[in-house]
């Protein structure tokens, strides 16, 4: 059952409409990154290893396929370092190849590619080496983006640098206390032999924050220096830290580390990448749990489409109006496919009212194209299409041809008062 026409929001010009993949996520045997490393090490936190993942290495021609009779015009998928440069210093020309058959392949296709450079995977020499951390991590990554200009001058417009930098100096602060403590003491959210740390008090790391950003702007100059037209930014987790009354001050100290400072490292970028899900309450004692009977999706995330449109308004407020806004990732962790279209609705609703307000926003990009590796998982999906696990069938559901159908008629869904909160349990 697909939602009521109901009014219409016309999609500007030029409007992307898509679905994001990851390289990790989706290609599998990414065997020279550090993830692959972790996945594999002894005492490791990773539950279950990537293996195949959706092995879109082979199969990304079915998959733009699959995108292109769905109706969509764009495709944001990943590049992965650690087959671009598996060891230091030694570029692989197949890697570059590859890649640089996947944007021609989407060209082709009528789908403009979105190209992501790094998306929480290292090579595991960078890491080994100290990653972030190391003196000349932004020098090192900035050359592999000079690297990458051979595939993107396949006719890539749009480059992400980094794929949420705040997750990732977060991850790296939680990994470090959970080394110190013991993984158990991260998994309860408490402590263990008396070594207590509260993972929602843990701030993202500040040296690997600026590392981060001196990362992205190394990589950015690298990249207009190589071409001028490449349009260049990086992809933050929104994660719409609402403030209960009285809370105002609260709430804003503890987006500013997690947030807040990487939207103000993108006023110099040419476009920022909006990521969003569901929201976070904070109150005057810090983060809220989801709200009793709330209804919770595959990720223990609360199902709150709205989140969207109140990240675009957020972006918009820190980053400024005149930065151009691509919704690099929304969408939902479920397995009931009518949910996935009721949240996507709404949240397209939410969005296409900030676009009226006048948020300069050029496309959409729903997570994700597949049903793939969450991070040391296959249970969350978040998929448009299906996958099966032993013959890689991919399958669209019916939220993919909704969604196609939506790109292919060039409206979003407008207007309509938000449904109210569904109170079921977890789907
Ligand atoms: C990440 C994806 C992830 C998705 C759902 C984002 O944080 O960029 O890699 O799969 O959220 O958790």
């Amino acid at each position: 059952m697909t939602p009521s026409a109901g009014r219409r929001f016309p999609l500007p010009d030029g409007f992307l409409m898509g679905a994001a993949t990851s390289a990790h996520q989706v290609e599998g045997n990414n065997v020279s990154s550090d993830w692959w490393a972790l996945e594999h090490g002894p005492d490791t936190f990773v539950a279950a290893p990537s293996g195949d993942a959706a092995d879109s290495f082979h199969r990304w021609p079915e998959d733009m396929d699959l995108l292109r009779e769905l109706g969509f015009n764009s495709y944001r998928f990943g590049i992965e370092w650690a087959r671009i440069e598996p060891e230091h210093g030694r570029v692989s020309r197949a890697a570059l190849a590859h890649y640089r058959a996947m944007v021609r392949g989407a060209i082709e296709r009528g789908l403009t590619p979105v190209v992501t450079l790094h998306h929480f995977t290292s090579p595991h020499w960078f890491s080994a080496r100290g990653g972030w951390l190391a003196p000349d991590a932004a020098d090192l990554f900035a050359a592999y983006a000079r690297t990458a200009v051979e595939v993107l001058r396949e006719g890539v417009r749009h480059v992400a640098t980094i794929n949420e930098p705040n997750m990732m100096a977060l991850m790296y602060a939680l990994r470090r206390l959970a080394t110190e403590h013991g993984w158990s003491a991260l998994a309860e959210g408490g402590s263990t032999g008396g070594a207590a740390f509260d993972p929602s008090a843990v701030e993202p790391d500040p040296d690997v924050t600026r590392a981060l950003v001196k990362a992205h702007r190394a990589a950015y100059t690298a990249l207009k220096e190589a071409d001028p037209d490449l349009q260049v930014g990086w992809t933050v987790a929104n994660q719409v830290y609402q403030a209960e009354p009285g809370a105002e001050a609260v709430a804003a100290a503890y987006a500013r580390p997690r947030e807040d400072v990487f939207l103000e490292a993108a006023r110099e970028d040419d476009w920022i990448g909006v990521q969003a899900y569901t929201r976070h309450r904070i109150g005057i004692d810090g983060p809220l749990p989801v709200p009793e009977g709330a209804e919770t999706t595959l990720t223990g995330w609360e199902f709150y489409p709205e989140a969207l449109g109140e990240a675009v308004r957020h972006t918009v407020q820190v980053v400024g109006a005149q930065i151009p806004i691509l919704v690099t990732e929304n969408g939902i962790a479920t397995s009931d496919d009518e949910r996935r279209i009721a949240y996507t609705a709404r949240a397209l609703a939410s969005l296409s009212r900030e676009m009226r307000e006048g948020a300069d926003v050029r496309g959409y990009f729903h997570w994700s194209a597949l049903d793939n590796y969450e991070w040391g998982t296959y249970r969350p999906t978040f998929g448009l299409m299906a996958v099966d696990p032993d013959t890689f069938a991919r399958t669209p559901k019916e939220s993919a041809r909704w969604l196609g159908s939506l790109a292919r008629d060039g409206h979003l869904p407008s207007g309509a008062a938000p449904a109210p909160a569904a109170t079921s349990a977890a789907r």
